[in-house]
């Protein structure tokens, strides 16, 4: 990870302080803004976002509602283009969405009336690789996220937590390089929230993309992202980099590095609020 502009903090992560297994920079974004234009006004969502996701590094984004996570992944998905500043892939210009980058969305993009196999397929089939072929890479990434018992059932009948697995296999079947996630677990209950950080923790150790997790919450941050982005209410800046080294270690969760982390982070964000509201610096 490596940033422009952040506050210094004793937490703040030094540039090119990650470099990921493959040696490059998967993702950069660099002097990134971008506004909606609006009927009545347009609205600045972010302002010079700066930063590089290392090949294979997780990375978890944390800020107001407003303050442009959103509008963050879908620059990186290729779905929209900055106004201003750029957005490379692997050292490239993005010109549109690429086959080995997937979003998933909080509602899961999942389609009710196609069984589970082939929501698991749909990335491939949009693709047009052929069925056939498209089943097999399916059931294989239905199996990765624990789902092969499922391939025939409908989306309305698997629970929230299946879903999200769902949403996990079709981008597995992508072989994806860089996965990005907006809010993924908001909808689940505390348990199979917890559950499910455990799949995303697992699945990023053994495909090795870059990863991008949009979360509100704090915990959710600190178990997944071993690079943590704060941001500022809108125009959106990156605040903070927060480095999180033992992310990913084991027991991770239940050491007093968690903890801190969690209490540095929670402090940070409180300090945000304080300066939204307009409480000083
Ligand atoms: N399609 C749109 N048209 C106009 N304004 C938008 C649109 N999408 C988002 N915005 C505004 O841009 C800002 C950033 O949005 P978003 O990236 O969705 O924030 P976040 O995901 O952090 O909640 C918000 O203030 C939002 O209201
Ligand atoms: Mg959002």
């Amino acid at each position: 990870m490596n940033t422009q502009s952040p506050d210094t903090t004793p937490n703040a992560a030094p540039f090119d302080a990650h470099v990921g297994a493959h040696g490059s920079a998967a993702v950069e974004l660099s002097e990134v803004n971008y506004t909606y234009q609006g009927i009545e006004r347009d609205i600045h969502a972010l302002r010079d976002i700066s930063f590089t996701i290392a090949a294979g590094e997780p990375v978890a984004i944390i800020g107001p509602s407003g303050c442009g996570k959103t509008t963050i992944l879908n620059l990186i998905a290729g779905l929209i283009a900055p106004d201003r500043g750029e957005v490379l892939i692997k050292g490239r210009p993005i010109d549109g969405p690429r086959h080995h980058t997937s979003l998933i969305l909080q509602d899961y993009g999942l389609l009710p009336w196609k069984t589970v196999l082939d929501n698991a397929a749909l990335g491939l089939t949009l693709r047009k690789v052929p069925r056939a072929q498209a089943h097999e890479i399916a059931t294989d990434a239905l199996r990765t996220v624990g789902l092969s018992e499922f391939a025939t059932a409908y989306p309305d009948e698997l629970s929230g937590g299946m879903r999200q697995r769902l949403a996990l296999a079709r981008a597995m079947a992508l072989e994806v390089d860089i996965l990005l996630m907006d809010e993924p677990l908001s909808a689940l209950d505390a348990l199979t929230r917890e559950e499910l950080q455990e799949v995303l923790l697992e699945l990023w150790r053994s495909q090795g993309y870059a990863q991008v997790l949009v979360t509100h919450s704090i915990e959710e941050a600190v178990f997944l992202g071993r690079t943590i982005l704060l941001m500022t209410p809108r125009p959106g800046r990156i605040r903070t980099v927060i480095d999180n080294p033992s992310m990913g270690s084991s027991l991770y969760r239940q050491t007093p590095e968690f903890y801190e982390k969690c209490a540095t982070l929670r402090e940070l964000l409180v300090k945000e609020n304080g300066r939204a509201r307009g409480e000083g610096s």
